[in-house]
């Protein structure tokens, strides 16, 4: 949710901390922060913060007026609001009652208010309304009772109980920056002379590739000279280096006005470099990072996906996938409410979670909760280094690369490359297709980059439609089998983006209910199945016929050559003909392009949308 920046080093702490926080605004933009320790000869430098609501530019203005002294330890944040409204009062860093001490966070302290009123009892001044603040007055009781500020930060971590990423600075610690991690991202970018901490790599990947991952429940030093990781209790952790694989032209815009339509763009590379290396010479596929051997996937007798989002939908979509090809029961089921169900769970049960950030908290709780119950677990992950791989048995990447904007686009796509994978795979291993309908699905699969490429060549009428309907204030998306997700997806693009009521429905629910919605001039678009599925084909035509008749606006998204929407379509999108289970990641692009486009026409900023963070660090 947050996004935390810290630095120490040999250049001027502001410039690198504020350049790291405009990478991490999609994290968070309800205020933005940063504090800097000035430089000076004394074993006591001078703390100097600046804080502001709203976007970090606010900040950026208010650094310009005044700019503080220079320093080459600091650190910054960029806040989604939690506990407080999203004001200069509660923006981070936090101080202690001294101003010696001062805190960043990213999560929720749930013991806050205990804590809060144990330190206002004993005499402690707290002036925001964050559970973040709590934290710099406890520091600042326990640096009293001696030691660094890492010590005092592994106390302090004891005695909280939630999900935190905290970093902290001291002005008797001059060349110290404390870093905590529970349940929250944290990672290390390891530089020469200069060492750098931040929720994720793209804060300082235009200074280092070399990364440290942190695991659960630790403590780090970083100083210039080196970083040193802990336990809560002081004991050296083992830690885990790793070389980021992209540098820093793929964490900026390239040339276009948002991330989301530079994102939209990638994704034939995107699915392209998803499935490389996963295809051996001889067409059969190798799935390394699997960890999970033939002999336990045999043994699998169901298989529970979890996911939120986006990613819930390529879950859906994973699920025909899986009983089609690897001929195994599946459910699918939103993070969120998978613990708080009595889901059942056994040692044969493949449990697959699938998250872009492998950092949202519904998530990790739900893969938590499976552990408990001991099911095998396998993670769809987008970035390397974050929980949800290390907490998994086995992991798939999706090699999207960085996703900043916050509607998912190149992820998703990647993530329904995966669960292909991982259906043939299963499928493969379990034997339960001939080999020769194994590889011809996955030379099938190997052409998607080009159809992607070949929709994207054609998005100037969508992106012409969805300016026209920019004053609509509703629009409805129907779809069956797999296009049944992919218009869910589709109206979350456009809810998430357009702030319009958007609502996506089973076109076979449409007479059970949703076809009372229909009237007048409503638009509604169409996700057509292949010809070649001539039974759910013909089903969704008298469908487009039924809303037509009462008066809606059809818009069909059709493959080529399907001549038979063409009477009751107001607007056709052609999208190449492919296999059935793969026509999600050619029906998509038209409903990113189209959520995209009608979000800019109403002047809204895509990249980042008003109320969201790219990732939900929070329950
Ligand atoms: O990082 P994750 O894939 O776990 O995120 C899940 C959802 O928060 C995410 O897909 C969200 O729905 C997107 N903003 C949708 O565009």
């Amino acid at each position: 949710m947050c996004g935390i920046v810290g630095y120490v080093g040999t250049r001027p702490a502001l410039d690198v901390v504020v350049e790291g926080l405009a990478r991490l605004e999609y994290r968070g933009y309800d205020s933005a922060g940063v504090a800097v320790l000035a430089d000076g000869e004394s074993d006591e430098r001078e703390l100097v913060t600046a804080k502001r609501a709203g976007k970090l530019v606010n900040l950026r203005n208010a650094l310009d007026e005044t700019p503080p002294p220079a320093g080459t330890l600091g650190m910054g944040h960029t806040r989604w609001a939690t506990h407080g409204a999203p004001n200069d009062r509660n923006a981070h860093p936090h101080l202690d009652c001294s101003g010696k001490v001062a805190v960043i966070h990213n999560g929720i302290i749930e013991n806050f208010a205990a804590l809060r009123a144990e330190l206002e009892e004993n005499g402690h001044k707290l002036v925001s309304d964050t559970d973040t603040e709590a934290v710099a007055h406890l520091l600042e009781d326990e640096l009293r009772d001696g030691g660094t500020l890492a010590d005092a930060m592994r106390r302090v971590c004891g005695r909280l109980e939630g999900a935190f990423t905290l970093v902290a600075v001291h002005t008797g610690d001059p060349d110290l920056v404390v870093g905590a991690r529970r349940n929250s991202p944290l990672v290390v970018g390891v530089g020469d002379g200069e060492n750098f901490l931040a929720s994720d790599v793209a804060a300082f990947i235009a200074h280092t590739r070399d990364a440290i991952e942190l695991g659960q429940d630790q403590v780090v030093e970083l100083r210039a000279s080196g970083v040193t990781v802990t336990d809560f209790e002081g004991r050296p952790a083992e830690v885990k280096e790793y070389h980021v694989d992209w540098d820093v032209s793929a964490a900026e815009k390239g040339g276009y006005d948002y991330f989301m339509l530079k994102e939209i763009a990638e994704q034939p590379r995107a699915v392209a470099d998803t499935l490389l290396g996963r295809i051996a010479a001889d067409g059969r596929l190798v799935l390394d990072e699997m960890r999970i051997t033939d002999q336990e996937l045999r043994e699998v007798d169901k298989i529970i996906i979890v996911a939120c989002g986006t990613s819930y939908h390529a879950g859906l979509i994973a699920k025909y996938a899986l009983e089609h090809w690897a001929g195994l029961p599946c459910e699918v089921e939103l993070a969120s409410e998978f613990r708080y169900r009595d889901p059942i769970l056994s040692r044969s049960t493949l449990v697959i979670a699938i998250s872009q950030s492998g950092e949202t908290m519904d998530a990790l709780m739900a893969v938590r909760h499976a552990r408990e119950q001991h099911a095998k677990l396998l993670g769809i992950c987008n970035v390397n280094g974050s929980t949800l791989p290390r907490e998994c048995d086995g992991v798939l990447y999706t090699h999207a690369g960085p996703e900043v904007a916050v509607a998912s686009t190149k992820a998703f796509l990647t993530q329904l490359v995966a669960v292909y994978l991982i259906a043939l795979y299963i499928a493969q291993v379990r034997g339960t297709k001939w080999g020769d309908e194994v590889f011809a699905m996955i030379q099938l699969l190997a052409q998607m980059p080009e159809k992607v490429e070949k929709v994207l060549e054609t998005m100037e009428p969508v992106r012409e439609l969805a300016r026209s309907l920019a004053n609509e204030r509703s629009v409805l998306f129907l779809g069956r089998h797999v296009g049944f997700p992919v218009a869910l997806e589709g109206a979350l693009k456009l809810k998430e983006l357009a702030y319009m009521h958007a609502e996506g429905f089973a076109a076979g629910e449409l007479k059970h209910g949703p076809i009372a919605l229909i009237e007048e001039g409503l638009p509604v678009i169409v996700v057509v199945p292949p010809r070649a599925r001539a039974v759910l084909h013909d089903k969704i035509v008298s469908n487009i016929q039924e809303i037509r008749a009462r008066g809606a606006r059809t818009i069909v998204i059709a493959e080529e050559g399907d001549e038979t929407v063409e009477p009751f379509a107001d607007t056709l999108i052609r999208v190449p003909a492919v296999p059935t289970l793969f026509q999600p990641l050619v029906t998509t692009v038209p409903l990113q392009v189209f959520a995209c486009e009608l979000a800019t026409a109403k002047g809204h900023d895509v990249d980042q949308p008003r109320n969201l963070a790219k990732s939900v660090t929070v329950e």
